[in-house]
């Protein structure tokens, strides 16, 4: 499966999957949820949440997030999802998950596609570990860190296509693209072909369960880049470069790369290999967004039930090493990343990020897990 061009169908900005509210039974292990603050702290008894208590079940709660149990009414989507192998296929689980992450906070996300990519399981999942953070008046709550990591992303890459030349047609590349639905929610790329590049078997099953919505009637939403090229690739052991230029990607044309939950997945030889291949062949003006790990974050690979490899706490001093000169580093909670969603001055986002980089533990040995979230720049 070289590039498969995904055609628009019926436009319809009001769309939404049709969920219900029913049963379903869940294993829980979210990701990204717990990674970058490892236990959730506790708020003090003072703090009054008996307000919120009837939001636990109708809608955005206190936190705003989605606690409405949902339940995916297209039979051939739930046996998509139900057919994930929690071991086996773990990569697009965690691809669902972090669909399931979108879902949740979907007030300030706006994903169309987000429920339904996500399934029931992972998103009723998800749900439940938010009441039992609600239940503990903790103050970070599942989810957050990926809220304001999409947020962050789509923030980047709007200005840095406000910043290309508006005279040609730009690009964005996702590399491991998952279950990302930019090219349908965000009008920034309305003029931009956009390419998602993932595993032949991620792809699969995306474009299986958008085959479903449409085979059950549910019109998909409107697609909002210029074009969507998906292209089936194993970035660490394929010419994964060669198949984006054969699907129509133009190393001439400015481009936005989005690497996002992606590049702690690749061993770290393969990593930077392809940082550097982004930097080696492209002409124009090249834009790097990604999301590192520190090396205590991807400790957490094991009780994720997932594989982390690469990491690095100093992205600012790797990617001029591979192209890339100038580097911005930011961490959740900063005020570029923050979106109004972390606001309590004692959250671990906050303590996190006012502790130099260089201290790896506190003084009880607890290790600071950090994501970085880095925009870089091509020379
Ligand atoms: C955590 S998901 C993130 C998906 C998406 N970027 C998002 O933020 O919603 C990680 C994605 O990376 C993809 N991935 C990991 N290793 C890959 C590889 N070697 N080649 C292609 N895709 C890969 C997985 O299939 C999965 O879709």
């Amino acid at each position: 499966m070289p590039s498969l061009l995904l055609h628009m169908c019926s436009p319809s900005p009001a769309w939404s999957p049709r969920f219900n509210p029913g049963r379903c039974s869940i294993k829980l292990h979210d990701i990204l949820v717990s990674m970058s603050v490892g236990k959730a702290q506790h708020l003090p008894a003072v703090v009054d949440s008996s307000s919120d208590d009837d939001d636990m079940t109708h809608g955005p709660g206190r936190l705003g997030v989605n606690l409405a149990t949902s339940q995916c009414q297209i039979e051939a989507v739930r046996r998509l999802h139900n057919s994930l192998d929690p071991e086996r296929d773990y990569l697009e689980r965690s691809a669902c998950q972090t669909a399931a992450g979108r879902a949740l906070w979907n007030h300030v996300i706006h994903d169309p596609l987000a429920e339904v990519f996500a399934g029931d399981a992972l998103l009723r999942g998800l749900q439940e570990k938010v009441r039992r953070d609600q239940d503990k008046n903790a103050r970070e709550t599942a989810g957050v860190m990926m809220a304001v990591r999409t947020l962050w992303f789509d923030a980047r890459l709007a200005e840095a296509l406000v910043r290309f030349d508006s005279t040609s047609t730009h690009q964005v590349v996702l590399l491991g693209a998952g279950m990302d639905a930019r090219a349908y929610r965000l009008r920034s790329l309305k003029d931009c072909s956009v390419f998602e590049v993932d595993s032949a078997k991620a792809l699969h099953l995306k474009e299986s369960i958008l085959q479903a919505m449409v085979e059950a009637g549910e019109p998909l939403p409107r697609l909002e880049a210029k074009s969507l090229h998906r292209v089936a690739s194993d970035i660490a052991t394929e010419d994964w470069f060669g198949r984006l230029t054969a699907a129509g990607f133009n190393v001439h044309l400015p481009t936005v790369w989005i690497l996002e939950g992606f590049l702690y997945y690749l061993q770290e030889v393969r990593a930077k290999e392809t940082l550097r291949c982004i930097s080696d062949h492209c002409m124009n003006e090249t834009v790097v967004l990604a999301d590192f790990m520190n090396e205590s974050s991807t400790h957490l690979a094991h009780e994720l039930k997932t594989h982390f490899y690469f990491h690095s706490d100093w992205p600012e001093e790797l990617l001029p090493k591979l192209g890339f000169p100038q580097v911005k580093v930011s961490q959740i909670g900063d005020p570029d990343a923050n979106f109004g969603l972390i606001n309590d001055e004692l959250n671990l986002f906050h303590q996190t990020r006012r502790v130099s980089r260089h201290v790896k533990a506190d003084v009880n040995g607890n290790p600071y897990r950090r994501l970085l979230l880095v925009e870089s720049w091509a020379s």
